[in-house]
């Protein structure tokens, strides 16, 4: 996984309904929380690759939303709003510099890499609306070379899909009911055996906003009923901490972007 040590976090502008300028991070809290993520997460044996903040670029530690990586192939997004923009070219040049092929989808289609874009088995899940354009997905599709299951997503609380929705692996998923329409949680109905619906008080805690390895969730802490439930099947919960960066709107799994989740057939792998 590629993460990014928050050295130049803040909260400089607002771009969600969570960022609030004069709700000021905590810059030592904060790094002190992402470090206790990056061993949560080594601990488990996920190798993490790292990635210079940049100075201008106060959400760069949100690794998740750089784009998305398939085998060698990197497709770098075209973030919505100018404030992240500047992103764009670090994380490409981090990655042209590792061997990786970059493709790029076409302007002015807006869209926010593994934020919105999650694989699930043999499928792959995309949100849009807040900060992925419908027609951007026609592009993915394309360069995934298969169709995506697309799901409107309807609360801006919940403005990527990864805030709100964790495939678990073997038919289950994690999921905030209240940020799909009817349409989007018929969708996911038909493709879950197991939709766990987290509770609302829960979900506004980030509980969907887990990172998945094998029977391990990390997910903030202070999700008790969301814990629960994993345990019941069998999951162990991995609490972290992450509240300076719930600040921004984000927590654990926007702060990882995974570097081998996409593993298209006949794909020569990572460089
Ligand atoms: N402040 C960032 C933004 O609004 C947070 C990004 C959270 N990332 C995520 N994958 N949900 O863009």
């Amino acid at each position: 996984m590629l993460m990014c040590e928050p050295v130049h976090y803040r909260i400089d502008y607002e771009i969600n309904p969570w960022m609030r300028r004069s709700n000021r991070v905590h810059g030592t809290r904060a790094l002190d929380q992402w470090r206790r993520l990056r061993v949560r997460i080594e601990e488990l044996g996920v190798a993490v690759e790292l990635i210079r903040q940049a100075p201008g670029a106060p959400d760069m530690t949100f690794t998740a939303n750089a784009g998305v990586v398939l085998g060698g192939r990197f497709i770098p997004s075209n973030f919505r709003f100018p404030e992240r923009r500047p992103e764009e070219d670090h994380f490409i040049r981090w990655f042209r510099r590792r061997g990786y092929r970059i493709e790029t989808i076409h302007l002015p289609h807006y869209w926010e890499g593994e934020g919105d874009v999650l694989p699930a088995g043999e499928r792959v899940f995309a949100g849009h609306r807040y900060r992925t354009e419908f027609r951007a997905l026609d592009h993915l599709e394309e360069a995934l070379g298969g169709e995506l299951v697309r799901l409107e997503l309807a609360s801006e609380r919940f403005y990527h899909l990864d805030t709100c929705f964790a495939p678990l692996g073997g038919g289950r998923a994690l999921y905030a009911p209240a940020a799909f329409t009817s349409e989007g949680r018929a969708r996911l109905a038909a493709h879950f055996d197991d939709l766990i619906a987290v509770e609302p008080e829960e979900a506004l805690r980030f509980a969907c906003n887990a990172l998945v390895v094998d029977r391990h969730v990390v997910m903030n802490a202070g999700c008790p009923a969301t814990a629960g439930a994993l345990r019941e099947r069998g999951y162990e919960p991995v609490e972290s901490a992450t509240d300076e960066f719930i600040k921004a709107g984000g927590s654990v799994k926007c702060l990882a972007l995974m570097l081998d989740a996409f593993a298209p057939r006949g794909d020569a792998g990572a460089p």
